[in-house]
């Protein structure tokens, strides 16, 4: 274990980012920049007229969060009832092109003891009409990817704050738009990207800004899940929508599970960068050989093709020089995991390093460790844990799903808007995370050449500035 406190360890190991990410928790809203004389200029975009920064754009106070909710599937439907228990937040408005699933919803939060919300379905249109409800402060999105971007700016334009699952847009052009929206009509669009809320994550994301793993190298994450029994599935996702995906294009299509906390932890667009991609992708054989051994040659997908890569990996380069290894893998069969590892000069960090999933990681930093053999993580979690998970952990395992980070995210939402704070994850570190996808797209096009990636900030990456390494902070009273 540590043996001085880690500010005080902070403080020793020195370095930009240590005396930086210092200065930005005394409250200095922007550092001093840490580009580096001579790097070459990031590719981005010219502001337009009547477009302003949000980076450091605290929320407007709501007394309550009301929310509207798009896409009442798997994930809508759960989170609906999530949104629900947060102190001060109610459901307002539901919509789903299957009115059913409108109703369904609505009579669940009834019946739960919550006020029953509007219903909207009926037509891929229904969504438009519950935008112009003045009862909706922020609109959240879980329908299929491909409607992510139109429903999103739709929302933004119609004054909402906007939270969309995973992820944002799929392509460049429209990424470049939603940043460009949300700083025209001053209203944020945040990737609900609940993994970085995850408990390891954030303590990991402590301990990288505390200095225990020294100069953060590398790190890699991924989003390694076998899916097929569920994209075969006639029950499970809508219309198949995520099964023919992979009859589409070949890319590297939701790795921001594992990518989003390691370049939080690497101050990505807070004082570094991610600067050049490369993606390689195996061959696709994993839907088309469980096809082949478990579903009716009756079946739809018969007439499918698969073609996106089992393993896409995307290496990226960062501006400060470290590497991030990047992985999606829905079609082989595996254990879950989301790689979640992170390594420095002084040590390094590894989760799913065990033979269960929830084996809570392993760890090496000097000068604590020697002798090449790893320590069991929990003694770090437990001093790194995180404000989020000590105030409101018990809360979470009873509420939410994927071990309590949804509700951590859904509280964490609704107290940024409640107390008129500045959003832990912003459109630049949504777009950024979500910018993989076509930037992948494009390398694997390319034989796997390196590409550039977008520096969506426009040069504000360089300014040091909190993010999910949070200070801690109260939800308003519920008057
Ligand atoms: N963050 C996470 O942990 C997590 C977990 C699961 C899913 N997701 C994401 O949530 C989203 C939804 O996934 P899912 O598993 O719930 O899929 P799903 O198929 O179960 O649900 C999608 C829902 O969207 C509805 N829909 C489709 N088009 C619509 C439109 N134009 N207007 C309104 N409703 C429409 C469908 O009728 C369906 O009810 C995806 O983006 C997925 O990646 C995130």
């Amino acid at each position: 274990m540590p043996d001085i406190p880690a500010v005080s360890r902070r403080l020793l190991l020195g370095g930009a980012l240590a005396t930086g990410a210092l200065a930005a928790g005394v409250g200095t809203a922007h550092a001093a920049p840490l580009a580096q004389a001579g790097a070459a200029p990031a590719p981005t975009r010219r502001r337009r007229p009547g477009q302003k920064s949000m980076i450091d754009v605290p929320f407007d106070v709501h007394k309550t969060v009301r929310v509207g909710v798009i896409g009442l599937g798997q994930r809508g439907s759960g989170m609906s009832e999530g949104w629900s228990v947060v102190p001060g937040c109610t459901v307002t408005a539901v919509c789903d092109i299957r009115e059913d699933r409108a109703r369904r919803t609505a009579d669940r939060l009834a019946a739960n003891g919550k006020p029953r919300p509007a219903e909207y379905g009926g037509s891929d249109a229904s969504y438009a009409q519950m935008l112009r409800r003045d009862d909706v402060d922020l609109v959240y999105i879980a329908t299929p990817w491909e409607f992510h971007y139109r429903q999103g700016k739709d929302a933004l334009l119609a004054g909402k704050h906007v939270i969309v699952e995973l992820p944002i847009a799929t392509e460049l052009d429209e990424l470049w738009d939603l940043v460009d929206t949300s700083e025209r009509t001053r209203r944020h669009l945040i990737l609900s990207e609940n993994c970085s809320y995850g408990r390891n994550e954030l303590a990991m994301l402590k301990m990288s800004h505390e200095g225990l793993f020294g100069d953060v190298t590398n790190g890699h994450g991924g989003y390694l899940h076998d899916l097929r029994a569920l994209l075969f599935s006639d029950t499970y996702y809508t219309d198949a929508w995520r099964r023919l995906w992979h009859t589409r294009s070949t890319a590297s299509f939701y790795p921001m599970h594992g990518l989003a906390p390691i370049a939080a932890a690497m101050d990505i667009n807070r004082g570094d960068r991610m600067t050049v991609l490369r993606a390689t992708a195996t061959e696709p054989k994993g839907l088309a050989d469980y096809r082949e051994r478990f579903i009716p040659k009756s079946h739809p997908s018969w007439k499918e093709t698969y073609v996106n890569g089992d393993l896409v990996t995307c290496l990226i380069d960062t501006d400060r020089g470290r590497v991030i290894r990047a992985e999606h893998d829905v079609s082989s069969p595996r254990p879950y995991s989301r790689i979640n590892s992170l390594a420095g000069s002084r040590g390094i960090f590894e989760d799913y390093a065990g033979v269960m999933a929830t084996s809570g990681g392993r760890i090496y930093v000097e000068p604590d460790h020697s002798g090449h053999a790893w320590k069991p993580f929990d003694t770090y979690r437990k001093e790194f844990d995180h404000w989020l998970w000590k105030k409101i952990g018990d809360d979470a395992a009873d509420n939410g799903g994927h071990g309590g980070m949804d509700y951590v995210l859904q509280w964490r939402t609704v107290q940024l808007m409640r107390a008129g704070l500045v959003p832990d994850i912003d459109v630049y570190d949504s777009a950024a995370w979500c910018a993989p996808i076509p930037l992948s797209v494009k390398s694997l096009a390319a034989g796997g050449r390196p590409v550039e990636v977008p520096d969506f900030t426009r040069g504000s990456w360089v300014n040091l500035r909190l993010g999910l390494d949070s200070r801690t902070s109260e939800m308003p009273p519920v008057a």
